[in-house]
This record gives C-alpha cells, structure tokens and sequence, in this order.
C-alpha cells in the first residue's frame, strides 16, 4: 500500500486564512483541531473525528503551536517535546490535509497587545494551580479559530476543563463554531494518553498507575450509590496519596459549570471528578464524569 500524502505544512498565518477561506469558498466544511505537537493516539483520536465530522470533501486543519503564553514561568516550555517530521507523519496517517506550525513570533507579534479571558470557570481547579494558563489557551485558541474559520473544532476531554472554557468562549464571543468534546484515549492500565507521559521514568511510569485508579475507585463507590462528593473526593484522594509525590487536587465538582458541589446539590447534577498530581518531575491530571454527560 502507498504511504498516506503527507499534509500540506503551512507555517505564515496569512496562508493557513487563505487555505481556509478557499475551501469554505468551495463548498468544503473545515474541521480543526489544535494541539502542541509530539502527538500520539488521542491526537489521532481527536483528527479522526474531525474526518468523521466534515466528511471526504471536507478539509481537515491541524495546528501544531507549543504556545508559550500558556505556560507559568518555571513550567516545561523549555523541554516541551518538539518533534515536527514525526507528527506530519503521523497527520497523514490520520489523514489530515493541512498541518499549520507556525513561529512564536507569527502568533505573538512584538506589537501585540490582546488576551482572551474566560471568568468563571477559570477559577478553579487548573486555573488556581496554574495561574494565567487559561488566558494563553484562550487567546491562543481564539486566535487560531479566527485563522481557520472552522464549522466545527474538535477538543479532548481529558482536558475537561479546557474543554469547558473553550466551549464558553466560542458561546460568550458568538463564534460560528461547533466545539465538540472526545472521550479520553487511555493506556492499557488506565492512564490517559499525554505527551508529557513520556517525562515519567519506568518507576514513575508505574506510579502514575494511581491516576487511573483512583479514578475507578471513586467510580465503584458512586456505583455503590455514594452521592456525597466530599467521600468520593477521600477515596481518590486516599489511592492518589499512596502514589504521588503531590495531590494537588481531587475534587467533584458541577460537570457543567464547575462550580463547587455540597452534599444536597450534588445529587441534582452532573458530577465530575477532576485530578492534578506531580509523580517525580511531571504533573499529570485527569477527570471522570459520574454517569452519562447530558449532551
Ligand atoms: P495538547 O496537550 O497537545 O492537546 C491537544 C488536544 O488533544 C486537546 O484537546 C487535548 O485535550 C487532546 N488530548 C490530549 N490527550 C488526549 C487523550 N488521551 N485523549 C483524548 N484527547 C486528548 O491542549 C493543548 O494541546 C493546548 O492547550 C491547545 C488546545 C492546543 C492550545 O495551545
């Protein structure tokens, strides 16, 4: 079998508006879906459904952008994994039609002066332990969106509440965009795909085990009909403590707004259990919705 045509690389952000504006122009629906590169199965994930969603004659966008505005000082920006020929690969086999990787400088002129915040939802969770990395996600996303022009946008929920933000904003700025949100691509053991699961050495590899487990734990005792969040945050809690070096959190919280939860309004909504732990050098997070998501 011939190897799949590798995707056209653009890198100017005037050519990826051009590329884009052209295809709508020809009838084409364009999905797309952002990501920092060093992609693996949930990326791949994620460019499937945005082929599944536009269809054959539709043009399918990756950009692949380690965004700096999204990281705190002392985070990986450095060591982030940069790897673009094995990625454009990897585009093709999922076979993507354009890859956008453009410079710093492209998306961040010296000039610039615009952030994108997102109230609210940023104030929890990831938004307290890393503070301002939803406002370079914003902006970087709002800012990709405007490029691309796409009808629908295809997110991971194993950044769940990335995901949520994401979707508030294209909702809050009237964007003509349909996010839609995949269920997390796991490892055999449980723990979600992520590049950053390549900085765990084989014994914090093992470790990370716990992730996934507490997650299940918490899962069997809401199956058991437990309803009340602070005792499915312990038993989380307590799988994730044997493992990490540090819980950062473990929390239910409203799956939609996620808002705080008491033990009365709990059983009134939808529940998501969210988690950030540090194992050795590297912070992992990961989340489990309690029954079905309401669409
Ligand atoms: P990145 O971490 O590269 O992730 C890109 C997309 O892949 C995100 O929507 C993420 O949720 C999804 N993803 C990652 N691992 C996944 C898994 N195991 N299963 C399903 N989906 C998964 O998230 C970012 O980049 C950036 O913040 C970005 C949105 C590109 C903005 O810079």
């Amino acid at each position: 079998m011939a190897p799949p045509t590798e995707p056209r690389l653009v890198t100017d952000p005037e050519a990826l508006r051009d590329a884009c504006a052209r295809a709508r122009q020809a009838g084409q629906r364009v999905g797309f879906v952002p990501t920092m590169g060093a992609l693996h199965e949930g990326h791949l994930t994620l460019m499937r459904e945005a082929r599944a969603r536009v269809g054959d004659g539709g043009l399918v966008a990756v950009s692949i952008f380690v965004n700096p505005t999204q990281f705190a000082a002392g985070e990986d920006l450095a060591r982030y994994p940069r790897e673009l020929d094995a990625d454009l690969a990897r585009c093709a086999s999922a076979g993507v039609d354009l890859v956008f990787a453009p410079t710093v400088d492209a998306m961040y002129p010296a000039d610039d002066a615009t952030r994108v915040h997102v109230g609210g939802l940023t104030e929890a969770l990831d938004g307290i332990f890393r503070p301002g990395h939803f406002d370079g996600v914003t902006t970087i996303v709002a800012r990709l969106f405007a490029l691309v022009g796409p009808s629908v946008a295809i997110f991971g929920r194993k950044d769940y509440q990335q995901w949520r933000v994401v979707t508030r904003m294209a909702r809050d700025l009237f964007l003509p965009v349909e996010v839609v949100g995949v269920a997390t691509v796991r490892e055999a053991d449980g723990l979600a795909r992520s590049s950053r699961n390549r900085y765990l050495t084989p014994e914090a590899r093992e470790r990370a085990g716990c992730v996934p487990a507490a997650l299940r734990a918490a899962d069997a005792l809401w199956r058991a009909g437990e309803r009340d969040p602070r005792r499915l945050e312990a038993v989380a809690h307590a799988a994730l403590s044997r493992a990490s070096d540090t819980v950062e959190y473990a929390e239910v919280r409203d799956a939609e707004s996620l808002g705080p939860l008491t033990r009365e309004s709990a059983s009134l909504r939808p529940m998501v259990l969210a988690v950030a732990v540090r194992i050795g050098t590297t912070r992992l997070i990961d989340n489990h919705v309690f029954g079905d998501l309401p669409p």
